[in-house]
């Protein structure tokens, strides 16, 4: 009989790509099923995040309710992967007795041998070593086709800016090789994939190789694009420092490359950006975004943003708003700095106060939404090229796609050949985070 796999995901879009490989690895080579709910689980796994305080917290939140379900089943097992896991090793076994297994963002090949151990010993296992890359060369390529496909082409970061754990968390930086990812993306494409989404937490430093040279993110996008029936290629997270003229100059080259990026600025104060450790100042990131405007005059930005870092005063803050006037990004996240283990900045005073940092988090996002909003409003009206996704969420009525400037857009249709294809909608409406609209023909 097969055993059933419940899998929990915290945090950002590599967790829910690590998630989807465990998935793929527990299904095709060893004997497990999805259960459908946490109680007939027989391996139940949390894919946490400790990016900030409030998501670690999340953690031991979840192991108590699991370990209830454990009590009336003593077979179950729990593991847990991800960055709380490669942050707290062995103490999450000494806080949470209940747990089997742990492991890291770079072991999750390991899992089926780790749960093996675990059953035919007893002993918990714990593993949260960084062997290089080497989970590549054991996880099944995965995906079914799904019209837009996460791709992860480096992992780890070598940034250390002041407030990250995840250089600690995730290790040094890597970079797959172009050959090794260009396979992954012509399978996917195979099957039916048309949108690409290059993942890693600094994509625009990647450094693997092609043909045994070292190459760049910009020669990797342009080899894309040659892949029959990839028509969209996206790419998260990249850092301003490392955006050279040859990803600018790809904005002019390749089309299927989408006008949209995430490009996170965090702060507007260079007094910040320096505590930061960003390695760019306002200027330098503000003639940035002219030059590659300038390439692709109807390029949207979006960022993130940290509110409250030590030190951050009135003024700093205000730089910070003066900036988001400047460029007027689009969907953009923002946070209240949040002290975390190991990082430079823990050691520094966090000086601004919770209700200030509140408020200074309130003002931040009512602009942003603003500006969101105001960009919204001018698709209405308009024909949007979008990449149908599948069915609304909330509708089953409708279905959903993405513009080239990656807005949600729902429209009524029954047609579900169309996911998986490109379809002209006339925007009607403009929403708070997404577009309505009708299917044109
Ligand atoms: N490499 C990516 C992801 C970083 S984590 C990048 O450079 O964008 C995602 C976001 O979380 C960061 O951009 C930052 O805005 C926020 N963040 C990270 N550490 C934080 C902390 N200690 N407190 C508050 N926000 C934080
Ligand atoms: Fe974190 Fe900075 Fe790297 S935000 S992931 S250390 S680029």
């Amino acid at each position: 009989m097969k055993k059933k796999l419940f899998i929990k995901t915290h945090g950002c879009q590599m967790n829910e790509y690590d998630s989807a490989k465990m998935m793929d690895l527990l299904y095709e080579r060893e004997n497990f099923e999805l259960a459908k709910t946490e109680d007939e689980a027989d391996l139940l796994i949390l894919n946490t995040c400790s990016i900030r305080e409030k998501a670690q917290e999340k953690v031991f939140h979840q192991i108590g309710r699991w370990r209830k379900i454990k009590e009336d089943k003593p077979g179950l097992k729990i593991a847990i992967g991800g960055c709380v896991a490669s942050q707290e090793g062995n103490e999450i076994i000494k806080r949470a007795p209940a747990v089997d297994i742990v492991f890291g963002p770079q072991t999750l090949h390991k899992l089926p041998e780790l749960y093996k151990k675990k059953e035919k010993t007893n002993e918990n296992q714990i593993d949260i070593s960084f062997p290089k890359l080497e989970k590549f060369n054991y996880l099944p390529i995965a995906g079914k086709g799904e019209p837009s496909s996460f791709v992860s082409i480096a992992e780890g970061c070598n940034k250390y800016c002041s407030f990250c754990v995840v250089p600690k968390t995730r290790g040094h930086e890597v970079s797959r090789t172009i050959e090794d990812i260009l396979n992954e993306v012509s399978k996917l494409a195979d099957k039916g994939t048309r949108e690409i989404n290059f993942l890693g937490q600094n994509v625009n430093n990647f450094k693997g190789t092609f043909k045994g040279e070292k190459s760049s993110l910009a020669k990797l996008i342009e080899l894309t694009s040659k892949i029959v029936n990839i028509e969209r290629i996206r790419f998260t997270t990249s850092h301003p420092h490392e955006f050279k003229d040859d990803l600018v100059e790809v904005y002019d080259k390749v089309p299927e490359l989408v006008s949209h990026v995430h490009l996170p600025v965090q702060s507007g104060s260079d007094k910040i950006l320096k505590l930061m450790r960003r390695r760019y100042n306002a200027e330098k990131y503000l003639s940035l975004i002219d030059k590659i405007r300038k390439v692709r005059p109807d390029m949207s930005f979006s960022s993130d943003f940290i509110v409250g870092f030590p030190g951050e005063t009135q003024q700093d803050f205000q730089e910070t708003i003066d900036i988001i006037n400047e460029v007027k990004f689009d969907e953009s996240y923002s946070f209240i700095y949040s002290p975390r283990p190991n990082t430079t900045a823990s050691e520094m005073l966090d000086d601004v106060s919770l209700d200030e940092k509140k408020e200074r988090l309130n003002i931040l996002q009512s602009r942003l939404n603003q500006l969101s909003f105001g960009y919204s409003r001018k698709k209405v009206g308009t024909n949007q090229t979008c990449l149908i996704y599948g069915q609304s969420k909330r509708d089953p009525g409708q279905l959903q796609g993405r513009t080239i400037c990656n807005r949600i857009v729902n429209f009524k249709s029954n047609e579900h050949d169309l996911v998986g294809h490109f379809a002209n909608i006339y925007i009607q409406e403009a929403l708070t985070n997404s577009l309505r609209g009708k299917l044109e023909n």
